[in-house]
């Protein structure tokens, strides 16, 4: 078994019958998935589950797990997702990908979020290893990377695969990919970029993560926040 799974088969160990969980989006919340559907068929859990993105919620669904839509939801019970980067102090980076609109709405719905990795998503500050995903209104882009600027990031528009276009989420936003200034801490930089026009959501978690599992060589430990 590796890292990945080992760690999300411990986050499972937190869900009880009865519970409406919110599933991650990622290789890891993948396991987490798998394991849920596992629990429903061989020892009966009951639970409900909203997915953080389309694939997710595929996922779920072709592992016959119950799936609401997250239109129809105002809170629930526990969210379990991955991150790209981890900080001390629980201050995650996802966003990777396409969906982090809909992660950081259920990482806030949560009455527990439980964040997943292994030990390489470990970092001392936030944008050590990964540019910062900001998801922008499309027609808001450039004023929005000019007021970026002005706070310091430096970046540009990611782009599609095929590398003749703009990368669109799931949620029908561009993404301004940014490096900022390292002495800018987690929170400065959480407010600076929620307080920017134009821009729907970006992949800074800031005081989200309830708990923080890391799975290291095959030993799965809970990160306490200094
Ligand atoms: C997607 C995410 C993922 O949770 C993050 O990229 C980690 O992925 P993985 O579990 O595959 O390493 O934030 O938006």
């Amino acid at each position: 078994m590796n890292d990945k799974q080992l760690v999300a088969l411990q986050a499972a160990k937190y869900v009880k019958s009865g519970m409406l969980i919110g599933l991650g989006t990622g290789s890891t919340a993948n396991y987490f998935i798998a394991e849920l559907a596992r629990l429903q068929r061989d020892e009966g859990l009951k639970v409900t589950t909203v997915a953080s993105s389309t694939i997710s919620g595929q996922n779920a669904q072709s592992l016959n797990l119950p799936i609401v839509a997250l239109e129809h939801i105002s809170s629930i019970d526990l969210y379990v997702d991955g991150a790209d980067e981890i900080t001390p102090e629980k201050t995650l980076l996802k966003g990777r990908g396409s969906d982090l609109v809909k992660e950081k709405l259920l990482a806030k719905a949560a009455k527990q979020f439980i964040a997943v990795a292994d030990a390489s998503k470990l970092v001392s500050h936030i944008g050590q290893n990964f540019v910062i995903p900001i998801e922008v209104i499309p027609f808001a882009w450039q004023l929005a990377k000019a007021s970026l600027e002005d706070i310091g990031g430096v970046g540009d528009l990611r782009p599609n695969a095929a590398n003749d276009g703009f990368w669109i989420t799931s949620h029908g936003s561009y993404v301004l990919d940014m490096k900022f200034d390292k002495n800018l801490d987690a929170s400065a930089l959480n407010s600076l970029i929620n307080n920017t026009p134009g821009v729907v959501e970006h992949g800074i978690f800031y005081q989200l993560a309830d708990i923080v599992l890391i799975a290291d060589n095959g030993a799965v430990s809970e990160l306490s926040a200094y």
